[in-house]
């Protein structure tokens, strides 16, 4: 007989590990959508995804230019590199390019950057640092779909999300929705540490006002709390015919310390969007507080990127004609996405914000066809909406997950081939035609 080694339903991990193993298995989810990308004669098996926001317009592109360059992957290549804060070649070349692109009011100098493995560990480390658990960290709604996540898991920062109702949250006027959020959680015994500005923002696909950020820096300063500006997609504004769209300003632009402490911002910026580069996992971090950038540093081991993935990044930050050309053809690229796109969703009766201008995504009003999936309220209508989605080999990334403030809104990601789009859009209909 057989003597069992451990009882079934005892966990061999702390309470945290327990917790963590109990949650939603984000592995299962995202291995089935990130299977591989659609192709209908080399790989039509696999889930169509038009959910997750990567740029596969500009994939060859990149790797062409890569291929072409010598990566002088000599023996040192091979070692720790300079360490966990980025070499200074990839911090000396993303300061010339955030110099250049950026605009900034003063110049950014190499040693205020700070490297990670993407924006996510980045986000896990401010967390760290300047919440303590607890503490909560305003986010819009919606929201892109990890913030909430990257803030919580670890940093345990509570998520305090802003709803904006009818108010255009890219005008000055939604400031007094951050006001009433912010007095909100503080009632309820919540210390507001910092806010969230992602700009362009994800997932409305627009840009904020310069008095919108001008204030929301006023805001800041007002409540003593630090302002995260996430500008991943900033160089992926395109143009749009016939839409009053608001260009693309970077906090860096304005002379901030007019409005606000500098010690409060920080900028956040990565190679994963406008570089179309999401699998090398580099990010820097730009802030003039150096109590913060002392602090990031004594955690970021967790959080080193490899040096292979810093001079494939630093080959192509220094390529300014080459990087001129590759940005200009990615905003054509994605103009011409965004056209077709609504034409097919226009030709679907499908509604969407026709005033995005930035990014990779449309948001698509799904609301009209809720009534016809099963769920005790429209939420649970929206996930078995999606359910039904993944049932016909398509994923688009669902508005509950990204805190939208009324259900059945999607997000779909353009920056796929035409073929793709039409596909995807064709088993959309089918989905909600069912
Ligand atoms: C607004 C925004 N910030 C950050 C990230 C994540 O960046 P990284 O790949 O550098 O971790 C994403 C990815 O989707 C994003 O959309």
């Amino acid at each position: 007989m057989s003597v069992p080694i451990q009882d079934s339903n005892e966990s061999t991990l702390s309470r945290r590990g327990a917790d963590l193993a109990s949650g939603r298995n984000k592995r299962d989810l995202v291995s089935a959508i990130l299977g591989g990308i659609w192709d209908p004669v080399t790989n039509p098996d696999v889930i169509l995804n038009i959910g997750t926001a990567e740029n596969y317009l500009a994939l060859e592109d990149v790797a062409d230019f890569v291929k072409s360059k010598d990566l002088q992957l000599d023996g040192p290549a091979f070692d720790y590199g300079e360490g966990p804060w980025g070499s200074s070649r990839l911090r000396n070349g993303m300061a010339k390019f955030m110099n250049r692109y950026f605009k900034p009011h003063t110049p950014v100098k190499p040693d205020q950057l700070q490297g990670s493995n993407g924006c996510t560990g980045m986000f896990h480390m401010l967390g760290t640092v300047i919440g303590d658990p607890g503490d909560g960290i305003l986010l819009t709604k919606p929201c892109y779909v990890a913030l909430s996540h990257d803030f919580n898991l670890s940093a345990k920062m509570e998520p305090v999300f802003v709803p904006f109702g009818e108010t255009d949250q890219f005008c000055p006027e939604a400031i007094e929705c951050y006001e009433k959020a912010l007095q909100k959680a503080e009632k309820e015994g919540i210390k507001i540490r910092a806010l969230v500005l992602c700009n362009p923002h994800n997932p409305l696909g627009r840009c904020y006002h310069e008095d919108t950020i001008i204030e929301l820096m006023k805001f800041c300063k007002k409540h003593k709390i630090h302002m995260i500006a996430d500008e991943i997609y900033a160089m992926s504004v395109y143009e749009v015919p016939g839409v009053e769209a608001v260009p693309f300003t970077s906090v860096l632009s304005l002379d901030y310390s007019q409005y606000m402490d500098p010690n409060y911002l920080h900028h956040v910026y990565g190679m994963s969007k406008d570089f179309a580069c999401g699998g090398l996992r580099v990010a820097l971090l730009y802030t003039k507080n150096t109590e913060l950038s002392r602090a990031i540093s004594a955690i970021t081991d967790f959080s080193h990127t490899g040096q292979m993935d810093e001079r494939v990044a630093s080959v192509i930050l220094e390529d300014e004609d080459w990087l001129d050309g590759f940005l200009d053809t990615g905003r054509m690229r994605l103009a011409t996405n965004n056209r077709l796109t609504k034409a097919l969703l226009d030709d679907a009766g499908i509604k969407y914000n026709s005033g995005a201008n930035a990014g990779f995504f449309l948001w698509v009003d799904l609301s009209p066809w809720l009534d016809r999936f099963e769920g005790k309220d429209e939420w649970e209508r929206e996930d078995k909406m999606l359910k039904a989605m993944l049932g016909n080999k398509l994923f688009l990334t669902g508005g509950r997950g990204q805190s939208a403030e009324r259900a059945g809104f999607f997000r779909l990601v353009f920056s796929r081939s035409e073929a793709t789009l039409r596909e995807g859009i064709k088993r959309l209909v089918k989905t909600l035609e069912g």
